[in-house]
């Protein structure tokens, strides 16, 4: 019998729901936090991407948390993906995600606790059958305030099998509507997690109408493959986040396993509401706002995934290019880089290529500051491509809120002389300026920062990287900043190395703004 969903209706038995936590696992990763608009911002492009469910985050975990969690909902407050907000056992934990959620039009709540003896003992302390009384208490409240309750036993990887099936028992007893089997410490092979899903879906009753889902970490780099073997099994949710992000090595990667199941469906014959060619661009923006690229050779969506370097490939896919892609570049939204618009284009155009590269929901204050940049930038490079454009709209809109922005910039440089930066900053609307010299251009620079905006922050890291091809290629500019042990990169987009550099810098600088009024969740929040 095919299972009836509270947010989705009668599931065909093939549907594969396809669950993002890039704002809550993938945010809880360290340096990857984000402020309220950039998770806005992120939020849209995962509905447009075609997400079925958005965790939004871990509502009690700080007032910031609730906030965006709170905020997303109410953007879709009318429709769109489910909202889902991550609680404990307790009820202040669920009453708490319960309020986040609300305003969604479609909403959840995700609660959790620790099933394995490990887990029980030293981090609850608790004994076994006072767990089990957890599960039902926990989601018997989620069920008084949401129809759609998703409950999960955390390191269920590593739980005894007999206990995991009476938690699961219980817990589908109390009303939870998806049943999630974390593989919270990346530590199962691909036969472990068919086996688990295996036996609840023969064990436990009730099991066939729910919705079984797997959450993979990527400690040993299987959490695709754990994924892969768990919809073999019968789960019909998958937990994954854009790139991969997530605690420690991360969780399984949304794009990777949505093209696993699109390119070997003769293996894999499931369905999902992806819509790929977004993929790239949702990566993208990713790396934009957390600041951390993904390594060329990350599969979809890194920068070599459809490189051919060798002669005898080239040669092959200069013939047919199947010989050696098993997926095509524009499927996942690579497109070969097109010259896009010169200096004489006007608003309308840029607003249509906008569209073109899926940014649909832009301001007309967004439009007209990314228009401004586009006119400088065409004024200083010969040719305009479409990575450009995403560059630099990216590095504009998520900005919009800055409370520290650059303002003015000169540098002074040449042959047997100490460069001079002489630079202004907007902080919070007021002018701050600064003056130094320095090793070099950009260390002038980030010099002339500090004098106009103190601060104790150390340089960890500082690298660049070009956007498109050429010496007038725009550079993308990366910059980690470490204040009191936390660590926080920026990036930051121009055709001007340095100008890019002091960008990247700034906003490395707002992210600890952000960091400094953030409450850290205590380590037992962190799951
Ligand atoms: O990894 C984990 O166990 C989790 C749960 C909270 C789902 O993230
Ligand atoms: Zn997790």
């Amino acid at each position: 019998m095919p299972i009836q969903h509270p947010s989705f209706g009668t599931l065909a038995d093939d549907r594969i729901i396809i669950f993002d936590t890039t704002l809550r696992d993938g945010e809880q990763s360290p340096g990857f936090s984000m402020n309220l608009e950039e998770k806005l911002r992120m939020a849209e492009a995962l509905a447009e991407l075609g997400v079925d469910v958005m965790e939004a985050g871990f509502p009690i975990a700080s007032p910031g948390d609730f906030e965006s969690v709170r905020a997303i909902a109410e953007r879709f407050a009318k429709d769109g993906p489910v909202i889902c907000g991550l609680a404990r056992t307790s009820p202040a934990d669920i009453l708490r995600a319960a309020e986040a959620v609300r305003p969604a039009a479609r909403k959840r709540i995700h609660t959790f606790v620790s099933t394995s003896p490990l887990h029980m003992r030293v981090k609850l302390r608790m004994e076994p059958e006072e767990v089990l009384e957890l599960v039902t208490s926990s989601v018997t409240l989620a069920r008084q305030h949401a129809d759609d309750v998703e409950w999960s036993a955390e390191d269920g990887s590593r739980t005894e099998p007999d206990f995991l099936c009476r938690c699961v028992e219980a817990a589908i007893k109390a009303g939870a509507t998806t049943i999630n089997i974390p593989d919270t410490v990346g530590y199962a092979l691909p036969e472990d997690m068919a086996r688990i899903f295996t036996m609840i879906r023969e064990r436990v009753p009730g099991a066939d109408q729910v919705v079984l889902s797997a959450h993979n970490h990527n400690d040993l780099g299987l959490a695709v493959a754990n994924t892969l073997a768990a919809i073999r099994a019968g789960v019909r949710q998958v937990e994954s986040t854009i790139n991969g992000i997530g605690e420690r090595a991360g969780n399984a990667s949304l794009e990777e396993v949505v093209m696993a199941l699109r390119t070997r469906r003769d293996a894999l014959p499931y369905r999902n509401n992806i819509h790929t060619p977004h993929i790239l661009r949702t990566s993208r923006l990713l790396a934009t706002i957390t600041g951390f690229d993904v390594q060329p050779n990350k599969a979809i969506v890194g920068r070599n995934a459809f490189a051919h370097e060798s002669g005898i490939h080239q040669d092959g896919v200069l013939k047919d290019k199947s010989t050696y892609e098993i997926m095509t570049p524009e499927s996942v939204g690579w497109s070969t880089s097109s010259l896009v618009m010169g200096k004489h284009s006007g608003r309308a155009a840029f607003r249509d290529k906008l569209k073109a590269l899926g940014y649909e929901g832009i301001g007309d204050n967004q439009l007209n500051d990314a228009f401004r940049r586009f006119k400088d930038l065409a004024d200083r490079k010969k040719v305009v491509y479409d990575e450009d454009i995403v560059a630099l709209v990216d590095d504009e809109v998520i900005r919009q809120h800055d409370r520290v922005r650059l303002a003015a910039l000169t540098v002074a440089t040449g042959l047997g002389t100490r460069p001079t930066a002489t630079l202004a900053l907007e902080v919070d609307g007021a002018r701050a300026e600064g003056v130094a010299t320095g090793d070099g251009a950009v260390d002038a620079t980030f010099n002339a920062i500090r004098q106009a905006f103190p601060h104790e922050a150390t340089l960890k890291l500082f690298s660049v990287q070009s956007v498109t091809e050429g010496t007038d290629a725009q550079a993308r500019v990366t910059v980690r900043l470490e204040e009191n042990g936390k660590m926080v990169d920026g990036q930051g987009a121009d055709s001007d190395t340095i100008v890019a550099s002091a960008r990247a810098y700034v906003h490395a600088l707002n992210k600890l703004l952000v960091k400094r009024l953030r409450t850290e969740p205590p380590a037992a929040l962190r799951a």
